[in-house]
């Protein structure tokens, strides 16, 4: 008899069929978002589950699936889980790394270019039919060539992001929690500084850490009093990294110039003050989304599904002891 999994959301229907080769599956494909007690319902009997950043897997929900053995996020942040609770109900849990570095990392310079230059207000400018003309002062942007670049948090996806600024002859800085080798930073083309220098500095700063107790709120009121006059602010990792309060009252008092937000606080909600701001570019938590990447991702969270309750080894095990204390990432 096949075992039973759940994936939570729609996914590609060759990835059920790979899923379907497996287990016994059900699926989500009308893709409405469960609540946690319609989360809790369709586990039952289910011995593994393909997740994503919208369903929360916590202590509570664990203790209503006894026959849970695998959670597989279809992403590489795992903030949504509670890993401690996973590991000691000796559930294994997995991400998705590696494959969407590319694809985040272009999306945010989609981010850094669209709020240096303006593309979303002029775009709406012009479409709203109020464009007369050629003006010498209209809509002028920030420069991003020969601008310093800052990185906060230096893995996989800040270091392609570095690498994309050597065309636009940028000086790279980045502070993370260790100091990468001198093999990488040249290939990076980056410099490591302290957390103040890099805020003090940077005319772009763009966050990469993975959101975690420790991270909530890097980017907050005293941070941003730092930042340089008409910095610019790009977050395409975790909303809650940056206190969305305090960045809004740093827009509108103008302490910085802009930002580029891909994700939020409390998303799917908005500070409703950044909704009214022209000078932020906003997008829907979008960053790995080419169609090849949440491909990859969907496909590498179903392989992960299958090794788990397969072999006990999936290939992206977060808690690598998951009878232990989950403290293995
Ligand atoms: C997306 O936000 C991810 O963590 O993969």
């Amino acid at each position: 008899m096949k075992l039973k999994v759940l994936v939570t959301r729609e996914i590609f229907e060759d990835i059920l069929d790979y899923l379907a080769g497996h287990f016994e599956v059900s699926a989500n494909q009308s893709d409405i978002p469960m609540d946690p007690q319609t989360l809790a319902k369709n586990l039952t009997n289910k011995s593994g589950v393909m997740t994503t950043l919208m369903d929360r897997v916590d202590a509570a929900l664990l203790s209503a699936c006894p026959t849970l053995k695998a959670v597989c996020n279809i992403a590489v942040g795992f903030n949504n889980i509670d890993l401690n609770a996973c590991s000691r109900a000796k559930i294994m849990v997995t991400n998705t790394p590696g494959v969407l570095d590319d694809s985040t990392a272009d999306f945010t310079w989609a981010l850094i270019m669209a709020t240096a230059r303006r593309v979303v207000e002029s775009d709406t400018h012009l479409r709203s039919g109020h464009w007369k003309g050629w003006y010498l002062k209209q809509f002028l942007g920030a420069d991003v060539h020969h601008a310093t670049l800052g990185i906060l948090g230096f893995g996989r996806i800040g270091r392609k992001v570095a690498r994309r600024a050597s065309g636009f002859d940028m000086t790279v800085l980045y502070h993370s929690t260790r100091q990468a080798d001198p093999d990488v930073e040249r290939a990076c083309n980056a410099t490591y500084v302290s957390k103040d220098a890099l805020l003090t500095r940077a005319d772009i700063l763009t966050i990469h850490v993975p959101y975690a107790p420790s991270t909530h709120h890097i980017i907050g009121r005293p941070e941003l009093a730092m930042m340089k006059p008409g910095a610019i602010l790009i977050n395409a990792a975790r909303g809650g990294v940056v206190d969305d309060a305090a960045l809004v009252e740093a827009l509108t008092s103008g302490r910085i110039a802009g930002a580029g937000l891909d994700v939020f606080e409390n998303e799917p909600a908005l500070n409703p003050a950044l909704i009214t701001m022209k000078n932020v570019v906003l997008t829907p938590h979008i960053a790995s989304s080419s169609a090849a990447t949440r491909h990859a991702m969907a496909m590498l969270a179903a392989r992960n599904l299958v090794a788990a309750l397969t072999t006990g080894k999936p290939p992206n095990l977060i808690n690598p002891e998951p009878s232990g204390d989950g403290s293995g990432q």
